[in-house]
């Protein structure tokens, strides 16, 4: 037997951070994956050929742990298009997708039993951490995950004192523009920068709860589709983040030069380097003003599918 399953990359449009604190986000699934392809063998454990190893392969290793009770082996081989450590959901999308293909391997997968093992996964292997990029990699489409859900929860979380609810929204037509700051941003070490600002200070839990709040203003942006209402509080949530401590001299930059284009303009995912989105009716206007600074951007097609078995049979 051999499974293909592919899970998409991620953009948080609204409330990061925040959302480790109970806070709502929204996130959106784009239309870059990583792909696994798994099936057992007779010998050891071999990830893209190389043995597997605790320190390359730390989600990978996580998921197997947790999934595959198995005697045999496993032989596992893995593509992506999503950038790494770019905050655009890459290691969520990984996870998702080694667990999708392990629980389908053995006739479990579901969207839902993705998302509750990937966060295992993500959470065993990085620390605190919100379920957020791991429900967004299995849904697909666009999430709203919060405290507060109604009968139409997708799933809820708990972890410790917090849980989190999940829910698919409806997006209106929107583009949002990328771009890389070329910078690495471990999402574990600006969690925990924040975690000892909020921890300590009531001025940060002041921070999250604004953030909260206008993650639920940009949901009725969202749902009136007033995309210059979304931009504005993205910008302002923005802002926050910044007094959070995880932008850098060169997200500002980037920031600064996407603006005069851009409805609103925003860091995405944890911060420290990473990515930069733009909700902007002069999409190439954005991508052309990163590019000049050197770096790379692409426009996201969002709302992209979820987890997905692609291919599930015997190999010829
Ligand atoms: C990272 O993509 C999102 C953060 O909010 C961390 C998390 O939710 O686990 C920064």
């Amino acid at each position: 037997m051999r499974v293909t399953v592919s899970a998409p990359g991620k953009v948080i449009l609204l409330g990061e951070h925040a959302v480790v604190y109970g806070e709502p986000a929204i996130a959106l699934a784009i239309d870059r994956r990583t792909r696994v392809r798994a099936r057992p063998s007779a010998a050891s454990t071999t990830i893209n050929g190389e043995p597997l190893s605790a320190h390359a392969h730390a989600y990978i290793r996580q998921a197997i742990q947790l999934l595959w009770k198995d005697e045999h082996g496993l032989s596992i081989e893995t593509e992506s298009t999503v950038p790494s450590a770019a905050g655009l959901g890459s290691s969520a999308a990984l996870s998702v997708a080694t667990v999708g293909a392990l629980l389908a391997l053995t006739d479990r997968f579901s969207e839902e039993e993705c998302a509750r093992s990937a966060y295992d996964v993500e959470f065993a292997t990085q620390g605190r951490a919100s379920p957020t990029d791991t429900s967004c990699a299995s849904h697909g489409k666009a999430i709203l995950i919060g405290p507060d859900g109604d009968r139409s929860a997708l799933w809820r979380i708990r972890r410790g004192e917090r849980s989190w609810t999940v829910q698919g929204i409806e997006l209106p037509r929107l583009t949002l523009v990328v771009g890389s700051t070329g910078e690495r941003g471990r999402t574990a070490d600006q969690v925990a920068k924040v975690a000892r600002f909020v921890d300590r200070s009531s001025f940060g839990r002041d921070v999250v709860r604004d953030i909260g709040r206008l993650v639920r203003e940009g949901l009725e942006a969202l749902r009136t589709e007033d995309l210059r209402r979304l931009g504005k509080v993205m910008d302002r949530d923005h802002a926050l983040l910044t007094i959070l401590g995880v932008s850098t001299p060169t997200i500002e930059r980037m920031v600064a030069a996407a603006r005069p284009a851009s409805l609103g303009v925003k860091l995405t995912g944890a911060g420290g380097g990473g990515s930069v989105i733009a909700l902007t009716e002069r999409p190439a206007d954005v991508v052309a003003a990163w590019k000049r600074m050197g770096h790379d951007a692409f426009i996201a097609e969002p709302a992209a599918r979820g987890v997905a078995v692609e291919e599930k049979g015997d190999p010829t």
